[in-house]
């Protein structure tokens, strides 16, 4: 493929070289597909390789469609039906590569990202599939009964044409709104985008209340919206991080009330109460630094109730005061946005898809796989699995 040579005619050309173009490239190429992957980076996979902290949480063993956020919460159930976690550690298993589990179904290489990624570029090898790093589609017109791309390295063909091409997320990776463009000059609707699994910012005095306590961390269950997730909490100088804030992140928008429950394990009034019958003379601060990070347990008190030696409060104060540490008020101001997150919320709106191929329902053999459509996975290795499930569905079809 050069500039100013005949158009090259392929079966399946995939716009995007992530997750979910080297899957549906397998799958189709296995199906014997001539079929062309193209990717606008220098390489391919580059979120595979910085994902889960260069380990790869690459499939979760509890996926089910209640781990996902999308429009349409059923769209996802038939694609993750047929293509499995089990599917996908099958295929680990072929190559060889350790896993383990971390916690919570979640499952990571032992040793490097690096290895999922030669995984699927040996696979699209096996399969026959042609990569073209560094090649940019400048334009794609229906032609015939299928798709004329211009791309920087020449003209291309194609019967079938798949956009994964992925969300805004982390733009110095690559991530681009194009298959959102493609999808809207093909009249698809896409549904407003935000970042999802992003960090929260704290601003004016909620962001002085807590700066200084960058670097602490403690479990904590987020809830908001009727969501509630039980995680890490990391406070930062900006704001508040960690995997619980991730989750919630995806379900709060500015204005939503945020709270924190920062004893999830324990009944706070029972602890208060037997604390203070333990060590009347203890001081509320020192009680709490019992419970909760020291630094934190001081700024609490600060807050919200002066510290006094444990005999001078009432039952019915120590009844309030628990009550706020299990609902601790957070004013958050925004998100840190794409620059850090995970994942684009939003995308591509599944009505205009079939939940079984990812086609387009108006305009055939156009698909759209992976981030790019409106199902965005929880933290924890669904955001993955949603990439190989969605990408095997069009793999199988295109
Ligand atoms: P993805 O973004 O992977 O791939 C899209 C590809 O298209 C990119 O290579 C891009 O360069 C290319 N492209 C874009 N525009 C193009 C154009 N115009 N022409 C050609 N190519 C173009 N999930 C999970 O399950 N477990 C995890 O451990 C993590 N960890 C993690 C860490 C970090 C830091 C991030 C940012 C994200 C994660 N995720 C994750 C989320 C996961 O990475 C994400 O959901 C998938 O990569 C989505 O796969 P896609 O193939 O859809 O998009």
């Amino acid at each position: 493929m050069s500039p100013g040579m005949d158009a090259l005619r392929v079966d399946v050309a995939i716009i995007g070289g992530g997750a979910a173009g080297l899957m549906c490239a397998r799958v189709a190429g296995l199906r014997g597909r001539r079929v062309l992957l193209i990717e606008h980076a220098e390489r391919v996979g580059k979120k595979i390789l910085m994902s889960g902290g260069g380990r790869c949480n690459f499939t979760n063993t509890g996926t089910s469609a209640a781990n996902f956020i999308s429009a349409n919460p059923h769209f996802c159930k038939s694609a993750l039906a047929r293509y499995t976690p089990q599917d996908f550690i099958a295929l680990v298993d072929k190559h060889g590569i350790a896993w383990h589990e971390k916690e919570l179904g979640q499952l990571f290489c032992n040793d490097s990202s690096r290895q999922i990624v030669r995984m699927l570029l040996d696979e699209c090898a096996a399969a026959g599939v042609r990569v073209e790093t560094r090649c940019s589609v400048v334009r794609v017109q229906q032609h015939d009964r299928g798709f004329a791309l211009t791309t920087t390295l020449g003209e291309v063909r194609a019967q079938a044409l798949v956009v994964a091409s992925g969300g805004l997320s982390i733009p110095r990776m690559g991530a681009t709104g194009f298959g959102y463009a493609l999808a809207r000059q093909f009249g698809l609707a896409v549904r407003p985008t935000r970042a999802g699994l992003a960090p929260l910012t704290l601003s004016g005095t909620h962001q002085q209340n807590y700066h200084d306590l960058s670097g602490v961390a403690l479990p904590v269950e987020a809830r908001c919206n009727g969501q509630r997730f039980r995680a890490g909490l990391l406070i930062t100088h900006r704001g508040i991080s960690g995997p619980a804030i991730l989750q919630i992140s995806s379900y709060w928008q500015p204005g939503d009330d945020l709270r924190l429950n920062l004893l999830p394990d324990d009944d706070a009034f029972d602890a208060l109460r037997a604390q203070q019958r333990a060590h009347p003379d203890a001081e509320l601060r020192s009680v709490l630094a019992e419970l909760l990070p020291r630094r934190l347990a001081q700024r609490l008190c600060e807050l919200a109730l002066p510290s006094l030696p444990m005999r001078q409060y009432r039952g019915a104060e120590l009844r309030v005061f628990a009550a706020q540490l299990q609902a601790w008020p957070l004013v958050a101001s925004g998100s840190e946005g794409y620059r850090t997150a995970e994942v684009t919320l939003g995308g591509v709106d599944t009505d205009a898809l079939s939940s079984s191929t990812m086609e387009s329902r108006e305009v055939p053999g156009l698909y759209f796989i992976g981030e790019v459509v409106d199902v965005s996975g929880h933290l924890g290795g669904y955001n993955f699995q949603w990439a190989w499930s969605s990408a095997h569905a069009a793999g199988m079809v295109a």
